[in-house]
């Protein structure tokens, strides 16, 4: 067992990578009870909703949890840009007969700041995690002033060697594997994102703090793999995606157990930031990557009223299915049950 999984009592240093949208609170019990670090993502969560889960997880288990949180910077909104989007969508909205002028902008996803803090620190859960980099320093201090360490999400050497100068006490090595949104945050040129086999050595090989292992670990052996080039610990993401403590929605199942299940592309249609996920019909025309898509988070809301049109019909065609590279470790039973299969070999 490594330093970092002893000092949160851990069983097996496996985390849960956390996964806005696809599971909650009663997810993240089953994993920290069965011995592993349940995460309890909040990037979609209002405050009232965060404290709700976070109850139900510190009922369920006093083992250790990971709070995780987007930090990425609210974008001015940019009007010429959202009508270009909204131009490129047209055809869409014509097929679905809707009228473009009454669909609202809005933001979707809210950053950590002081009222999540807030509502957080009762809590002081063992580990709180980042995705986009770290928030304000002052913020950082702060939640490390109440014990959680803090870890988050580097893509390239020189984001681990950043987090790890602004305080990062882990990092998480995310290759280019990865399931859902890539945690690039020191630029945006994708040529520069790397697989987990190729990151993890050269991270581990630049900071001193611990490292996590991300992206494409699927099952036992790849656990022992990840272990093997230095990390202390692994977080997976989509083997869990079928258990059934997820709250993955139908189509989004189906398309995990359908015949395309490993065709995944990287996107930024659905948020304005790049994203793994299942190709389906919006990537395949106007994507993977578009640039009038408006930036992070800002071009979820006009897609918002397609997808559900769709939905109701469906058809996944405008839904994002985050999902990484391999699929092959996804199985429809309890967490616990999964977690326990990727420690066999451990
Ligand atoms: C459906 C889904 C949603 C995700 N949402 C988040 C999130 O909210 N916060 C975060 O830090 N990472 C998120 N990720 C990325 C994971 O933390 C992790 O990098 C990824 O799952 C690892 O690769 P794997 O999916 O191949 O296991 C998400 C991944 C998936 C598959």
């Amino acid at each position: 067992m490594s330093a970092f999984s002893e000092a949160l009592g851990l069983d097996v240093p496996i985390i849960q990578a956390p996964m806005a949208g696809v599971q909650a609170g009663k997810l993240a019990a089953a994993v920290s009870a069965a011995g592993g670090l349940g995460s309890l993502p909040c990037a979609v969560l209002a405050v009232e909703a965060m404290v709700k889960e976070l109850e139900l997880v510190r009922a369920a288990t006093r083992r250790a949890l990971n709070v995780n949180f987007f930090c990425h910077a609210a974008p001015a909104p940019d009007a010429s840009r959202e009508a270009a989007w909204r131009r490129a969508l047209a055809p869409y909205y014509a097929e679905f007969g809707l009228d473009a002028e009454k669909i609202p902008a809005g933001a979707g996803r809210a950053p950590f700041a002081d009222d999540f803090a807030d509502a957080l620190e009762p809590f002081k859960p063992e580990v709180v995690s980042f995705h986009f980099g770290l928030p304000a320093e002052k913020l950082v201090r702060r939640v490390k002033s109440w014990g959680s360490r803090v870890i988050a999400s580097a893509t390239t050497v020189e984001e681990a060697r950043w987090l790890e100068a602004h305080g990062a006490d882990a990092v998480i090595a995310q290759g280019f594997e990865a399931g859902g949104h890539r945690g690039i945050f020191l630029g945006n040129d994708l040529t520069t994102q790397v697989s987990t086999l190729a990151l993890v050595p050269q991270v581990v090989a630049a900071v001193k703090v611990p490292v996590i292992a991300t992206g494409g670990i699927a099952d036992a052996k790849a656990v022992a793999a990840a272990l093997s080039l230095g990390a202390s610990a692994v977080q997976v993401g989509t083997a869990f995606l079928l258990c059934d403590e997820m709250t993955t929605t139908p189509l989004h199942r189906a398309a995990l157990k359908g015949e395309s299940r490993g065709h995944t592309a990287i996107t930024n249609l659905f948020t304005g930031r790049p994203a793994r996920g299942l190709v389906n019909r919006l990537m395949r025309e106007l994507g993977p990557i578009n640039a009038a898509a408006p930036e992070f988070p800002l071009a979820t809301a006009a897609l918002a009223p397609l997808r559900a049109k769709a939905e109701a019909a469906g058809r996944s065609d405008f839904s994002s299915m985050w999902a990484g590279q391999n699929p092959s470790g996804c199985r429809e039973v309890p967490a616990a049950q999964l977690l326990s299969g990727l420690a066999a070999l451990l």
